[in-house]
């Protein structure tokens, strides 16, 4: 414990050319960032021009805003170019009279495309809602219902899980792929896109009107749709400033898929509004592949996450040194705690220190970061970015001292913090039931220099390759099964993915286990809910533990595993 607080890299450890402290701290001027948006000038904004045309007008319309790539396409796009294909979308969905502040998902894999439709719905002023391409049937749906959107833009191979006659607000279903019949709330993107004019107006929107909607998962209940507005851009540009360090000759690359925030918010906002070039590679992750994308691209500033960077440390060193990486000056991590043995190894290997960040879907932007101008502690989230609040916090909001656990929890407010839960202002409010703080749900302390160090979630939410799993979505999956009569499920540390959900089943009379139920039961969760959430391991039960509500103990099942003491059972049934 000691050592793993005295253990520092330093800032000129690998790359003496970062923003200093002190330019990191001058640059923090609220009023500096806003006058680069147009609302400085004319009180209104709007993201998608923010990000694109603002560059077009200022002189950077034949930079590279896009390259793109995956085994079958190889394209690059200008800021004009975006600027133009977005446009045409923009079009399309005015002839198909969706308005401002209407919920337009998009639900497809990484491509050009992926983009075009965001920017181009944005510009529109509707509220994009990003979806993996992962999400089967039963996951599309309750996004979809909840959010009453109007258009959905998919592919032809992830249409059939878009269950159109349960959705009654879905009125339009925008595909984009070869051979597709338009008909009745079918359109067929490219021909709409070809028809359609390079010119658009951009409605514009005031700070506080939406932008996106990205649903997450709690603990109970069903996914929350964590609703943000325009104003986040600010977080998301000076983010992308002092933490991202991007600079004007940058070419940046965050692995991230838009179905998850830090695909939108460090994929697209933070990189384009700071006017970098922005690497997209489309297709499964390799390592191989990985390397050879910033090999090919010159990528200088990395965004990745701990669960690709132990995959990256599995294939071996040797994988490495096969490329030449040596245009990387800045690497980053966010989603799941951070290794010290990964952050040594990426001295080791790449010659750079990785630096980790921490936040949530909930905060819109990073908070707690290792930013460039500051030492690392390995093992450590950081330290607030200047002008942010952090503290750890006991049940009633107290500040705790230094290396005392306790809830992370972030004064309010700040530019990127989510602004409802979609439908349910209740869970909304729970964030803030603490005077004045957001609390995360995270546990953490601080030591006496203000670092964070995360030690885990407070709830019962589960974080498998740094995607949060809701149990509770699990679970009711699972019961779904004809065999499965209860379902308790937990996240179980795993060396690569962080944790793996496991379930404790219970059967109904009839059945008996066996490993082609196991592998049926997992088959089932797949192809109903989605790869990511689909139980791993499963453990048949006779009984499970339950309260005398019958609300199943997950920390009980947790102690199981892990062999620890159950804790107080009082409540339990017999
Ligand atoms: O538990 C924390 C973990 O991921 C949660 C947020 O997940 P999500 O909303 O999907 O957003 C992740 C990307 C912003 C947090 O409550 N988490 C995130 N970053 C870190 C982390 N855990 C440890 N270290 C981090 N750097």
């Amino acid at each position: 414990m000691e050592n793993l607080h005295q253990e520092r890299v330093a800032v000129t450890a690998v790359n003496p050319n970062m923003r200093s402290y002190e330019e990191t701290y001058s640059s923090f001027q609220f009023e500096e960032v806003e006058k680069q948006f147009s609302w400085y000038e004319t009180g209104k904004v709007n993201m998608a021009y923010e990000l694109i045309d603002r560059h077009v007008h200022n002189g950077l319309s034949d930079k590279i805003a896009l390259y793109y790539s995956d085994n079958a396409r190889d394209e690059q796009y200008t800021f004009a170019d975006l600027s133009k294909q977005s446009n045409r979308f923009a079009n399309v969905l005015r002839k198909l009279g969706i308005n401002k502040g209407e919920r337009i998902f998009i639900f497809m894999p990484r491509t050009p495309e992926l983009y075009f439709s965001l920017l181009g719905s944005l510009k529109v002023g509707a509220v994009v809602g990003p979806l993996f391409e992962a999400f089967m049937e039963s996951a599309v749906k309750d996004r979809l219902l909840d959010s009453e959107a109007v258009a959905i833009v998919t592919t032809p191979a992830l249409l059939g899980r878009i269950p159109r006659s349960e959705l009654p607000s879905l009125k339009h279903i925008i595909v984009f792929g070869d051979e597709v019949e338009a008909g009745e709330g079918i359109v067929n993107f490219s021909s709409e896109m070809a028809q359609a004019s390079e010119e658009a107006e951009i409605e514009w929107l005031g700070r506080e009107d939406g932008l996106i909607i990205h649903y997450t998962s709690g603990s109970t209940g069903k996914p929350k749709g964590v609703f943000h507005v325009q104003n986040a851009m600010i977080q998301h540009y000076y983010t992308g400033k002092v933490v991202l360090d991007l600079k004007s000759d940058d070419i940046y690359w965050c692995t991230a898929d838009p179905g998850w925030v830090t695909g939108t918010s460090y994929g697209i906002f933070a990189p384009w509004l700071n006017g970098a070039s922005n690497v997209i590679r489309g297709g499964r992750f390799s390592p191989s592949d990985w390397y050879n994308t910033i090999q090919k691209y010159g990528v200088t500033v990395w965004y990745s996450a701990p669960t690709a960077f132990r995959m990256l440390m599995g294939a071996g060193d040797d994988t490495v040194k096969q490329f030449d990486l040596s245009s990387l000056r800045h690497v980053l991590s966010v989603g799941e705690p951070l290794n010290p043995e990964v952050v040594r190894w990426g001295l080791k290997v790449y010659n750079q220190r990785i630096h980790d960040t921490w936040w949530m879907t909930e905060t819109g932007g990073q908070l707690i970061c290792n930013y460039p101008s500051m030492e690392i502690k390995p093992g450590s989230m950081g330290k607030p970015l200047p002008g942010v609040q952090a503290a750890i916090i006991d049940d009633s909001g107290n500040e705790l001292p230094p290396y005392r656990m306790g809830n992370l929890a972030i004064r309010t407010p700040w530019p990127s913090m989510m602004r409802k839960i979609w439908n349910n202002p209740s869970k909304y409010e729970e964030y803030f039931r603490l005077q004045g703080w957001y609390v995360s749900g995270d546990s953490a302390y601080q030591d006496e220099d203000g670092y964070f160090w995360f030690q885990g979630r407070i709830d019962d939410v589960i974080n498998t390759s740094g995607e949060r799993v809701g149990p509770f979505e699990v679970e009711s999956k699972l019961v779904e099964h004809p065999a499965v009569a209860e379902a308790g499920v937990i996240g179980k540390p795993d060396p690569m993915r962080g944790e793996i959900i496991k379930a404790f089943i219970s059967l109904r009379e009839g059945y008996e286990a066996s490993e082609e139920l196991k592998q049926d039961i997992y088959k089932f969760v797949k192809e109903g809910l989605s790869a990511h959430a689909a139980p791993r391991e499963i453990e048949f039960k006779d009984k499970l533990p339950k309260t005398r509500s019958g609300k199943i103990m997950r920390r009980v099942l947790k102690a199981w595993e892990l062999s620890l003491p159950t804790g107080d059972l009082s409540t339990i049934e017999d």
